[in-house]
Parts: C-alpha cells; sequence; structure tokens
C-alpha cells in the first residue's frame, strides 16, 4: 500500500487515553502521531476528522465463518463474513478450526486456513480439540509449531458431536499450561442439557420456544464453576465464551480477585436482547442460539456488571443461518434448529449505542471491549488493537453524535435476516481504513486489492 494519508484534528482514542492529533499514515502503518503534521509532496490524500472520532479498528475473536453444521454450512463465508465485519468497522476476526473426529488439529489448520483464502481482513484461528487420545499432545506440539495457534477452544455442551467431558477438558488445560495456550470454554453443563432435552421431548415440548428452557441459568453457572476449579488446578490460562449469566460473570469476577486468571467475553445480544422473544411463536426459530437469551433482569445486571469492568471482551459469535436453515420443515423438535445468530456487522455500533452513549462504559471502555483488550490476549498487540507509530493502520472515524435505523437491506452480511434489523444504532465507521486503504468513506466501498492476510500470533 503505498497511499500516503493524513488524517487531520481527530480525537484519537486508544485504551490508554484520548488525545487530539493528526495521523500519518505510510505503506499501510501508522508513521506518526502528533499534535500539527503538514502535508508532503508524497501525501496523496488528507483526511478532515475535525469533530470525530478516531478509534482502532474493531477485533472480533469469536466469529463462525463457513462453519460446517447439520443444518448445512452457516450463511457467511469467509468472503461475505469479512465483507459484513469491515462494514461494521471490525478489520481483524478471529476463527475456529474445528478437527474432524479422526483428523489431526494440524490438517483441519491447513484446510481451514485455504477457506479462509476469500477473507477480505486480518484473521487468526483458535484451535478446537473435539477428542482427546494418546498421541493428541504430540500433535497440538506440532501443530502449535508449525501454524502459530496461541489459543484452543473446548465444548463443555454438544458432548455428542465436537463436546469434550470433563475429564478430556482437564487433560487439554495441563496441555495448554505446558504449550503456553490459552483454553477458549464454552461452558454449559451438558448432563444438565440434556436431561432437560430429554425431559421436554417425553412431555411433547418440541416447538422452539423449549430450546431455552433446557439451556438454564444454572447449566452455565455450573460449567463456569468447573472451569474456574480447572483452571486452579492446571494454571492454564482461560478465556470463557459468550458468559450470558450475571451470577457466572461474578463467579469469573471472584476467581480472578483469587489470582486464577480467567478471561471472561459477553456477546452483544446478550445485553440488549432477552428471552422475551422466545415467546413470538412466529420468529422463536430465528432467536435460537447456545447459550440462549436471558430474562430481561440477567440482562439488565449484565449491562450493569459491563460497567464495573467485568468483562475484558464483547464478540458477535458471529453465526447466522437463513432463515428456511432456522424453520425448514423438516425440524421436528427444538435439537434441530441450528443454533446461532449475526452480528459482527452490528457489534460496534450497537455498543457504542446502549453503552457509550448511554453513559453506561466510558470511550477507553470502548476501545478495550471492542479491540484492545482482543488483541492483548490473542498476542496480536501492538500492531492491531492500537494506534500508535508502528501499528497497523486499521481505523474507524465516525461522528460520536450520528445514529441511525439498522435496515437489513443495507447490511453486507449474507443471511437473509438479522435480528437486529430495526435498531437504533450509531454510525461505525463513517470512515474506514484498512491497512492504510479507505475502504468505508459515508456508505461508499472500495474493497478492490483488499487481501485478509493469516496473523501468526
Ligand atoms: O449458538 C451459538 N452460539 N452458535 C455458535 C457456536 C457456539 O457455540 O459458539
Ligand atoms: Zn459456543
Ligand atoms: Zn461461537
Amino acid at each position: 500500500m503505498s497511499n500516503s494519508l493524513l488524517v487531520k484534528s481527530g480525537t484519537i482514542i486508544n485504551h490508554d487515553g484520548i488525545e487530539k492529533a493528526d495521523i500519518l499514515i505510510d505503506h499501510g502503518k501508522i508513521i506518526d502521531i502528533a499534535s500539527v503534521i503538514n502535508p508532503s509532496s508524497k501525501t496523496t490524500e488528507i483526511i478532515d476528522a475535525h469533530s470525530k472520532y478516531i478509534i482502532p479498528g474493531g477485533i472480533d475473536p469469536h466469529v463462525h465463518f463457513a462453519l460446517k453444521t447439520a443444518s448445512g454450512k452457516t450463511a457467511d463465508n469467509f468472503y461475505s463474513g469479512s465483507l459484513s465485519a469491515l462494514a461494521g468497522g471490525t478489520t481483524t476476526i478471529i476463527d475456529f478450526v474445528t478437527p474432524e473426529k479422526n483428523e489431526t488439529l494440524g490438517d483441519a489448520f491447513f484446510k481451514r486456513k485455504q477457506e479462509a483464502e476469500s477473507c477480505l481482513v486480518d484473521y487468526a484461528l483458535h484451535g478446537s480439540v473435539t477428542t482427546w487420545h494418546d498421541n493428541s499432545f504430540a500433535d497440538l506440539k506440532n501443530c502449535v509449531e508449525k501454524t502459530g495457534i496461541t489459543s484452543l477452544k473446548v465444548y463443555m455442551a454438544y458432548t455428542d458431536s465436537i463436546g469434550l467431558h470433563k475429564r478430556d477438558i482437564e487433560k487439554v488445560m495441563f496441555a495448554a499450561a505446558r504449550l503456553n495456550l490459552t483454553v477458549l470454554v464454552h461452558c454449559e453443563d451438558d448432563m444438565i442439557v440434556k436431561n432437560n432435552q430429554q425431559k421436554l421431548i417425553k412431555e411433547g415440548k418440541t416447538g422452539a420456544f423449549y430450546h431455552h428452557l433446557s439451556r438454564p441459568a444454572e447449566a452455565e453457572i455450573n460449567a463456569i464453576k468447573e472451569v474456574i476449579s480447572l483452571a486452579q488446578k492446571t494454571s492454564c490460562i482461560v478465556y470463557i465464551v459468550h458468559v450470558s449469566t450475571p451470577e457466572g460473570a461474578q463467579l469469573i469476577r471472584e476467581a480472578n480477585a483469587e489470582g486464577v486468571k480467567v478471561f471472561s467475553e459477553t456477546c452483544i445480544q446478550y445485553l440488549i436482547l432477552d428471552n422475551s422473544l422466545y415467546n413470538n411463536t412466529e420468529l422463536c426459530n430465528n432467536y435460537i442460539l447456545s447459550p440462549p437469551l436471558r430474562s430481561p433482569a440477567q440482562k439488565d445486571i449484565l449491562f450493569k456488571q459491563l460497567s464495573e469492568n467485568t468483562f475484558d471482551v464483547i464478540s458477535s459469535d458471529h453465526c447466522p443461518f437463513n432463515s428456511s436453515q432456522k424453520s425448514n420443515s423438516e425440524i421436528m423438535n427444538f435439537l434441530q434448529i441450528p443454533n446461532g445468530i449475526a452480528g459482527v456487522e452490528n457489534r460496534l455500533s450497537l455498543l457504542f449505542h446502549h453503552g457509550v452513549i448511554r453513559n453506561k462504559i466510558g470511550l477507553t471502555d470502548f476501545v478495550n471491549l471492542t479491540s484492545t483488550n482482543a488483541a492483548k490476549i490473542f498476542g496480536l498487540y501492538p500492531q492491531k488493537g492500537y494506534i500508535g507509530k508502528g501499528s497497523d493502520a486499521d481505523i474507524i472515524i465516525f461522528n460520536p453524535q450520528d445514529k441511525h435505523i439498522l435496515q437489513k437491506e443495507k447490511m453486507k452480511l449474507a443471511a437473509d435476516y438479522c435480528v437486529y434489523d430495526g435498531m437504533e444504532a450509531a454510525v461505525i465507521p463513517e470512515i474506514l481504513i484498512i491497512k492504510g486503504q479507505i475502504v468505508i468513506k459515508r456508505g461508499v466501498f472500495n474493497i478492490k486489492n483488499l487481501k485478509g492476510k493469516y496473523l501468526r500470533k
């Protein structure tokens, strides 16, 4: 990228402070930040950012593009998913490698990286462990050396397919601690969920509404308790994904206070949507995800906990399906509805609107939650997640006063519906720069020559 851009007079918000300054960008990197920088003969474009905020491009460390499920692949592949991401100001994503039961993580990694070739934004990959056997440690070590993976995901739910039982999760955590890897955990107690599922189905309670009753708060709370005790036992660094209950978040907070390193992530949906949506029989299927949406009161407490710095990251867990996949005529019961919703495109604008504009979180918190903390936790900082000399020029410029109503037909995601359609949100980004290229300018996209790179963390 040989464009030399000068961004003038904006308010730069980083996790560690706010300053009004000019930013000089060259060859895709930020090369200078100062109170006044004058254009040179090399300057190809000057952007007036007076009265605008400038923040690091979003990092969403929890997305599922082209995820294979029993209901077919998720609606977004790496191309459309990354287009959707950048349309909402996310300039780096982290997706997952999920090996088949008979496949090594290393083999699955290279296949997944091939699929990710069409990604428009820079990306990294978390490994997932879906089985554990005698050769697993050697495979893992080999994979880490070859690929630069620094994080692994395990699922306490879904033990019939990709999930692991507690004894194997413990082995993964011991191995991860030896290899210096962070373990991401999907915390839902599979026994509780399975028992509820069986009971509900036996009673003829098969409709989509019953999905959330089968996955109550206690399933998440029990699982979080177990994971915290495993983290203590194994000294493994843990990152709990999509925390949906205030009780679970409180447990993590207490563990941290006692010196057990557990990072916590919640998702935008758990902060602004609630389980009253499951009463809408016509649209209920479209809101099915795991863990499910919680009560309005739980949602409000979760937001309060966010204001008290309980969470490290707000992700989207972007996992969209088309309505035909969510509600096809072959679905006999709620177990067959694919789990997941979209959100990568709306995460920043909704969090700014509900969090910053409504005075629940500060500006530097916003940057930490949407970008910097993920960069630090997953080894991408300060190349990503920071506006500073030497960092990649991934930059969002926006007017904090602007708001609009989100409209599905204007979104880039490939799925045919979005649960946030019709909601009020901030306008983020107004201008988006990725590695020095102006990719969005007031609704006009220029993604020519844009190509995401795999980030060795
Ligand atoms: O329902 C969800 N969240 N689907 C995506 C996969 C996962 O469990 O994170
Ligand atoms: Zn999950
Ligand atoms: Zn997920």
